[in-house]
């Protein structure tokens, strides 16, 4: 069985992108490629199609992930029951619901975090701190691989 996961925020450049390849590198590490897909989207069309921000870009790097991902909307093939719906920010999600109801498998990343109080991943992309959104991302990622494996029994 395969199971893809597609991390969701408002533009698709910052942070679902930054998760987007945190979490590549997570299941790559395990050996779960063929099991789990990966991608991200944005609930908005305002960046459709451009490269992800520079400071997530440069942020990836500095831990050793190169991310070439393109900016895309969410969709209604996103509404698939095999798909982890991984909002960034309780906008997000409250958005997620209002398209696709309320359904499985949708989530809030640092619901599954394990070393902060944080809810939502804040938006680097007025005021920066692409630093602070990676160690976010990174503890929501290692919680959401470990929910996910249990789920799928991977
Ligand atoms: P993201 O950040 O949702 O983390 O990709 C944003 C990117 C663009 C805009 C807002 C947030 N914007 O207003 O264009």
């Amino acid at each position: 069985m395969t199971v893809k996961v597609t991390f969701v925020c408002l533009g698709n450049i910052c942070r679902s992108p930054m998760a987007d390849g945190v979490f590549q590198k997570l299941v790559n590490e395990a050996g779960l490629q063929e099991q789990i897909l990966v991608d991200s989207a944005g609930t908005s069309s305002y960046h459709m199609g451009e490269q992800a921000h520079p400071g997530t870009r440069n942020e990836l790097k500095k831990h050793g992930i190169v991310y070439n991902g393109r900016s895309r909307q969410i969709n209604h093939a996103d509404n698939n029951p095999h798909t982890y719906l991984i909002a960034m920010d309780e906008s997000n999600l409250s958005d997620l619901i209002r398209a696709f109801g309320q359904r499985e498998k949708t989530y809030r990343l640092l619901d599954f975090a394990a070393q902060t109080n944080e809810k939502n991943v804040p938006d680097p992309y007025y005021v920066g701190g692409f630093d602070y959104v990676y160690n976010l991302v990174a503890d929501g990622c290692a919680g959401l691989l470990a929910f996910i494996r249990q789920e799928e029994g991977l």
